[in-house]
Formats: C-alpha cells, sequence, structure tokens
C-alpha cells in the first residue's frame, strides 16, 4: 500500500509521473474518475485549514468522489479513541484518507493500520501535497525544475522548508535555505536531500543571511513566521526574522526573471512585502489553484498503485 506522507516517498521519476498528470488534469478536469461510485474521502483536520479543504474537496468531486469531511475536534483521534482504532475505522469506510495533523508519527501510525493509502495534509514536519502544487506552478513559468536555483527564506525548520529540501532535491533543483539561528532544518534533512540530490544533480544549502540565499535564485519562497502551532512564539519569532522579511530590494538580489511565491496564508509586511506578494512576479494564486490539480494528480497516482498486483 503506497502513501505521501513526506516528500521523498516519490521517486523522481513518480514524481515528474505526478506533475505530468496534474499537468493534464489541469487540461481536462474530468478526464480522470478512478473515485467513480462514488467512493468517499475522508478529510480530516486537526489544524486551521482554507486551500486545502477547499481544493481537496473540489478535487476529489473532480475524480468522481465524494469529499467527507471529518471534524478533528469531534473524532478526538488519540484522545477519544487511539489512531490505531481510528484508521481500522476510517478504512472500512473509504478510499482513501487525508490527514492534517500536527506529529508526524501519528500520521505514520494511521497509514499502518488504515489499509487505504493516507496523504498528508500537512503535519508539523512536512507540507509535501503544498510543495507539488509548487513544483507544478515553477514548472508551468520556467518550463522545467532540474537546475533551477530556490532560495527559502524565513522559518525554514517549518513543514515548508523541509519539504522544499527534500522535494526539490527530487525534481533536481538547488535548494538554499536561510533563516536566522535556531530555526534552520534538522541536519537530517539536509542528509537526505544530498542522498536524493546525488541521483538527480540537485542540492541542498544552508546559507547565511537572505541576501546571499536570493542572489541569482530563479525562485524565492517564505512562509509565515509563525506556523499553526507556534502562536505562544509569535513575539519571539518576530524579533529575530525581521532580516528574513521579502522585501523588493531583496527580490532585486534574484534573478531578473525570478518568481516570488508563498503558500499562503501569508501576513503582508512581516514574511513579505504586499508589494511582492500583490506584485508582478508573485505566483501565489496559481499556486493556490494548483493545489486542487496537484492533489488530485497525487490520489489518483495512489489508487493506481493500490490496484497494481
Ligand atoms: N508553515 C505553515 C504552512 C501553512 C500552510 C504552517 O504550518 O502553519
Amino acid at each position: 500500500m503506497r502513501h505521501f506522507l513526506r516528500d521523498d516517498d516519490l521517486t523522481p521519476e513518480e514524481q515528474a509521473r505526478v506533475l505530468d498528470l496534474a499537468a493534464e488534469l489541469k487540461a481536462a478536469p474530468f478526464s480522470a474518475r478512478p473515485l467513480e461510485g462514488p467512493r468517499s474521502v475522508a478529510m480530516v483536520f486537526d489544524k486551521p485549514t482554507l486551500r486545502t479543504q477547499v481544493s481537496f474537496a473540489a478535487g476529489i468531486a473532480e475524480l468522481g468522489g465524494s469529499p467527507m469531511l471529518v471534524e478533528g475536534r469531534l473524532a478526538g483521534i488519540g484522545v477519544r479513541e487511539s489512531v490505531e482504532d481510528v484508521a481500522r475505522v476510517l478504512g472500512r469506510q473509504v478510499a482513501l484518507v487525508v490527514w492534517r495533523t500536527f506529529a508526524q508519527a501519528d500520521l505514520e501510525l494511521m497509514a499502518e493500520h488504515a489499509g487505504v493509502p493516507v496523504v498528508n495534509a500537512l503535519t508539523d514536519e512536512f507540507h509535501p501535497c503544498q510543495v507539488v502544487a509548487d513544483l507544478l506552478t515553477v514548472r508551468e513559468r520556467k518550463g522545467t525544475l532540474a537546475g533551477l536555483t530556490v532560495a527559502f527564506l524565513g522559518d525554514t525548520a517549518c513543514n515548508m522548508g523541509n519539504s522544499w529540501l527534500l522535494a526539490g532535491a527530487t525534481a533536481g533543483m538547488h535548494v538554499r535555505v536561510s533563516g536566522p539561528e535556531g530555526y534552520q532544518p534538522g541536519r537530517e534533512m539536509f542528509e537526505r536531500a544530498a542522498e536524493i540530490g546525488a541521483g538527480t544533480g540537485g542540492s541542498a544549502t544552508s546559507v547565511d543571511g537572505p541576501v546571499a540565499a536570493v542572489t541569482g535564485a530563479d525562485v524565492v519562497v517564505t512562509d509565515t513566521w509563525v506556523s499553526m502551532g507556534k502562536e505562544d512564539e509569535e513575539a519571539a519569532r518576530t524579533e529575530v526574522f525581521g532580516p528574513w522579511s521579502l522585501t523588493p530590494e531583496l527580490m532585486a538580489a534574484a534573478a531578473p526573471d525570478a518568481i516570488a511565491m508563498h503558500c499562503l496564508p501569508a501576513y503582508r509586511g512581516k514574511e513579505i512585502a504586499a508589494e511582492v506578494i500583490d506584485g508582478p512576479q508573485s505566483v501565489v494564486w496559481d499556486e493556490a489553484e494548483n493545489r486542487r490539480h496537484a492533489q488530485k494528480a497525487v490520489l489518483a497516482f495512489l489508487l493506481d498503485e493500490a490496484v497494481r498486483p
């Protein structure tokens, strides 16, 4: 049984296949109907959501299926009953489980016991569906992925930083991350990205200072300084992240045709200036739209793999 729990669950060939399928589904939204029936897909949220809920719900419907919203607070996963028992119950009802939660370990437990494919809709550690959508967006703008340089600024220790390291290396990109001390991805993320990059030509490096990180970059990415679950650290974070704010001056150090990315929600004047997110180099609305196309491709891929002998 295949799952999509972290970015390196897809090999480079599989990532390319998913991106090709996403582009096909974007051009012809109803051309794949693997959930015809309709079969149901459980979408479980333990953290706030807008894009993820609507893009999965719309995408599941376009695949012929029925999206089922499971309210995390009511289900009480790990509180009212164990992750393993919830997994066993969900797996008897639905074709796939999509879960946004805190601990990656809980998501792994769900995958171990559900008996159906499980998809990471964001954990503290990874946000792989977002980065598939982002890669689709970069490919649309640049025509290719391999060899491009991506600079990820700010809270590089968050789910998006980790996901960009692994997914970018899988795509053969050069990923530079830059953030304040104490907000860096773990060493194991760089090691894993280097291992993947050895096969794809990609690389992952930590760069001191935002200017060095963005210089000549093709893609500049940032994310909120205060991820969901970190709200009580807001004051301390705001104090140290200032120099990594994606301003027009920083964007000017990137390649002249660089694009600016943000997975949203965005806080203008903090991690990104209004002139950048609302300016001509921003591709954030394409990223948001591409969540649907990318996730449809991921679900179709997993369903296809599930029926292989
Ligand atoms: N790093 C952010 C991503 C939001 C989509 C968070 O976890 O809140």
